[in-house]
């Protein structure tokens, strides 16, 4: 009987180095609504597609070996949509936490949380806090889920802990900005994937982006999937990341 290939299989067929892997990856999932319109769905539709393409990159990702992968669910910026969207993506995320809890604590993922929680509507805040308590002694993957995010809103979050803290002017350094993000523990993402084509941040991981390689592709969110997965991995392998230095520096180290 035939065996479907692993996707570490898959992707070192595709010329994947698996020992340069990103370690983490994080995606702009953009296009819900343009494939919805595209398909003469309503946008909802097209979320929950979306939702079906973010757990087979999840779970790709992980077969992969990525060590983290930090998407974007909802913007601070996303409130400004109509009513109806808005209320339908809160539900659609609350009902996703709870089915999939089950799941991603057998698949040892790892749930987290970046944004202004507070913020998130119940019953949704209410959810998402139970996944990240029922999967925080996994040792897989790192999921971490942006909502309610804004760079801005997470530096200014950021500065605000640091005047809370009473801390003096010379205080305030890069190091002492970055352990006062969201999710300081977590390493900068190395690869930052966008769908749909756009050539924008939207506001995602501003500090954190400073030297993660961009790829953007045409497909949309929902049209996404393990194949672009490997793609886009392979882009970012063929990239030199120079973090300000000479090419021929970066190959000294
Ligand atoms: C991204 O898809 C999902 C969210 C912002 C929640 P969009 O809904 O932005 O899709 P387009 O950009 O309208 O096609
Ligand atoms: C970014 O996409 C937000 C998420 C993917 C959650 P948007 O669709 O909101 O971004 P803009 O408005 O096109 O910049
Ligand atoms: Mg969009």
């Amino acid at each position: 009987m035939s065996q479907t290939p692993g996707l570490r299989d898959r992707a070192s067929a595709a010329g994947v180095d698996l020992a340069r892997l990103p370690r983490h990856i994080a995606v702009i999932m953009d296009g819900n609504g343009r494939w919805a319109q595209g398909h003469g769905f309503q946008r909802l539709q097209g979320h929950y597609e979306g939702y079906r393409t973010l757990k087979e990159v999840l779970l790709g990702a992980s077969d992969l070996g990525i060590e983290y992968l930090t998407v974007y669910g909802f913007s601070v910026e996303n409130w400004r949509r109509p009513e109806d969207e808005v209320g339908g993506l809160w539900k659609l995320i609350e009902q996703a936490a709870r089915t999939e809890l089950r799941g991603l604590v057998e698949n040892n993922v790892r749930a987290r949380v970046a944004g202004r929680i507070d913020e998130v509507p119940e019953p949704t805040r209410g959810a998402l806090l139970e996944l990240i308590d029922s999967t925080r002694g996994n040792t897989g993957i790192v999921f971490t889920l942006a909502i309610n995010y804004g760079g801005r809103a997470e530096i200014v979050d950021a500065v605000r802990r640091l005047i809370h803290e009473g801390t003096p002017a010379e205080d305030v350094t890069e190091e002492a900005i970055a352990a006062r993000l969201y999710c300081p523990d977590i390493p900068e993402p190395d690869l930052m994937v966008r769908t749909a084509g756009e050539m924008r941040w939207s506001n995602f991981l501003l500090w954190q982006a400073a030297y993660c390689e961009l790829y953007v592709t045409e497909a949309t969110w929902p049209q996404f999937g393990e194949d672009e997965l490997i793609r886009a991995v392979l882009a970012y392998q063929r990239r030199d990341r120079k973090f300000g230095m000479t090419l021929e520096q970066t190959k000294a180290v």
